[in-house]
């Protein structure tokens, strides 16, 4: 069931995605090689609390994290640990915050130091697919649009989709109806309508789509250990418009040279 929300929860909604980007903000501040993954999550946390907001990844199913760490070839869900950034790595954090009892989502692939042309590329390729995605999603147009617009632009860039894993409904919960994926045919899916929230989420290899789960049931990676990279945004259909509520700009304000 999707549930569509009023204006008034989507007033809330905003406020939940703010703080999930100014948390992306924050830690954009820290991505340095030498920085440990942990330390990036206990920085996220704090910066959660002192705003208000709980840090929804941590405890959800046993998650143990307030981010998703995504270093090089791990796709999503990885966990904060000991490693430490290096040069030439890509980071992605994927993280989801809840404040009011309203869940904001966002992701952002980082580059640390100096990094290759070709992971440069991946980078800016997924996160101009997510704003195709965007693009596509118009209210009376249907979820296969978004996923499909992802997918083109993707694949004719010789890249490849994950499809384990989807963008999906947000609202008091973090995964809510529909599913949204990342591929797939124009003109299928649910109808876009006001009062959705939605979240599109491109997660994009460079070599092949194949993925291995590791044995802790979470952490997801690329078969060919070639890298993946991924952003997110959470959306909301209001008066016949979509609009984006999370942003990257708090991103963009705190780094330059890390800014894909
Ligand atoms: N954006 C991620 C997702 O939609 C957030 C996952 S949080 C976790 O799957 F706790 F499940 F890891
Ligand atoms: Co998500």
């Amino acid at each position: 069931m999707i549930y569509l929300k009023t204006p008034e929860e989507i007033e809330r909604m905003r406020a939940a995605a703010t703080l999930v980007s100014q948390t992306l903000g924050e830690i954009a501040r820290w991505v340095e090689p030498g920085i440990s993954t942990r330390r990036i999550d206990t920085i996220a946390r704090e910066f959660m609390r002192d705003n208000g907001g709980r840090p929804a990844c941590l405890g959800y199913h046993g998650f143990p994290g307030a981010l998703c760490v995504e270093v090089n070839d791990m796709i999503v869900h990885g966990f904060p640990s000991d490693y430490e950034l290096r040069d030439g790595d890509i980071v992605g954090f994927d993280t989801v915050v809840e404040k009011d009892g309203f869940m904001g989502d966002s992701c952002y692939t980082f580059a640390v130091g100096e990094i290759s042309p070709e992971k440069k590329a991946l980078c800016r390729t997924t996160k101009e697919s997510l704003y195709e995605g965007i693009r596509a999603c118009r209210v009376g147009g249907r979820i296969g649009d978004i996923a499909n617009a992802v997918q083109t632009y993707c694949e004719r860039r010789n890249y490849s989709i994950v499809r384990e894993m989807c963008g999906h409904g947000i609202g008091r919960s973090m995964h809510e109806e529909p599913e949204v994926p990342n591929y797939g045919r124009r003109g299928i899916g649910p109808v876009i309508r006001n009062g959705m929230c939605i979240c599109i989420e491109p997660m994009v290899n460079m070599g092949s789509r194949n993925v291995v789960i590791a044995r802790n049931g979470w952490e997801c990676s690329t078969r060919d250990h070639k890298p993946s990279a991924h952003y997110e945004h959470t959306l909301a259909i209001i008066n016949d418009e979509v609009e984006i509520l999370t942003t990257f700009d708090y991103i963009h304000a705190a780094i330059t040279d890390k800014f894909i």
